[in-house]
């Protein structure tokens, strides 16, 4: 989904030598594999947006892909960008970084500030790693390597897959099927009280050509919207967008996660940058695309 949103971006803005690989044709946890992408291509400028992706379920169940898949990946492209002498990287983290407890909203200084949500931890541990390295290669070496922490995200290329999907593409695609097979209800996990912000994918696509563009500090940033709301605000806002008529059932046996992540924001605000589609008009343009594409979304 990022990685699409940046190239859209960048092709918007006049860019044509954009190099791209798919996780086929190049698994960018083959150490060896990586290195010989950067010797032979020699990027000057890296938006590091692969990863191991998922919601909750995934998180929680494959805990050891979810850390290794990700410190593989995140040490060999920054070691590799390092070595090739690349201008500037772009490191992407997630909100899942900041304590379970940390005092809303998030400030980049409480990273590290308190113990973190379980579900998960694995994933929060490889993203704080890749900060980590983003600063240790800056301060050793000089790198221009920073780092920005996205809030939940949404739009065209999501993940539509039940087992590994964030809640707004698992809630689009529950709300719609249960539409067309006129079904009376639809299941949602959890108690519907946590609250999100969710930012659409091409607003953080010109969040990170923004960074990449005027960012060369140290500290990482946040990108988000500054603004939340329930999970049981975003079901009912997708069941109205979808058209579904029927009623929601809370499974409070499922986990809920952590009961806030709400980015403070003022500092991307301050350097001038903030977000263009409201969650509404998103989520609007977001089922429209499902709609198109769902052969594709849906195997
Ligand atoms: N989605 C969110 O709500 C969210 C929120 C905060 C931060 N982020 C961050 O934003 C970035 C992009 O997330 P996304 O939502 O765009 O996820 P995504 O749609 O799942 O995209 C991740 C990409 O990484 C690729 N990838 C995974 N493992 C790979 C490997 N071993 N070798 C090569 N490529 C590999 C995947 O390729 P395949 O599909 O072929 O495996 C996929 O194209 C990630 O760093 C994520 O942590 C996402």
């Amino acid at each position: 989904m990022v990685g699409s949103a940046i190239v859209r971006k960048l092709q918007d803005e006049g860019y044509t030598t954009i190099i791209t690989r798919t996780s086929s044709e190049l698994d960018l946890r083959n150490q060896a594999a990586v290195t010989d992408f950067f010797d032979q291509e020699n990027p000057d400028y890296v938006f590091l947006a692969a990863a191991k992706v998922g919601g909750i379920l995934a998180n929680n169940t494959y805990r050891a892909e979810f850390l290794y898949d990700n410190l593989m990946i995140e040490s060999n492209i920054i070691h590799s960008a390092y070595k090739t002498g690349v201008k500037k990287l772009l490191f992407l983290g997630s909100s899942c970084i900041y304590p379970k407890l940390a005092p809303q909203p998030l400030k980049e200084e409480y990273l590290l500030s308190g113990y973190l949500e379980s579900t998960n931890e694995p994933y929060a541990i490889a993203k704080i790693t890749g900060i980590k390295l983003c600063d240790a290669y800056r301060s050793q070496y000089g790198c221009n390597f920073i780092s920005a922490m996205p809030t939940n995200l949404y739009g065209p290329n999501d993940n539509y897959n039940l087992q590994g999907s964030h809640v707004l593409p698992a809630l689009i695609r529950k709300f719609h099927e249960a539409k067309v097979n006129d079904e009376p209800t639809v299941e949602v996990w959890g108690t519907g009280s946590p609250m999100r912000e969710f930012l659409h994918a091409d607003d953080l696509a010109d969040a990170c050509f923004f960074l990449m563009e005027n960012y060369n500090d140290e500290l990482f940033v946040n990108i988000g919207t500054g603004e939340d709301v329930t999970i049981r605000e975003a079901a009912e806002l997708i069941k109205d967008i979808v058209g579904f008529e029927g009623e929601l059932r809370w499974n409070t046996e499922k986990p809920d996660g952590t009961p806030r992540k709400l980015m403070d924001v003022s500092r991307l605000h301050e350097m001038g940058w903030k977000h263009r589609t409201e969650l509404r008009q998103g989520l609007e343009m977001t089922y429209q695309d499902f709609l198109a594409n769902e052969v594709l979304y849906i195997e």
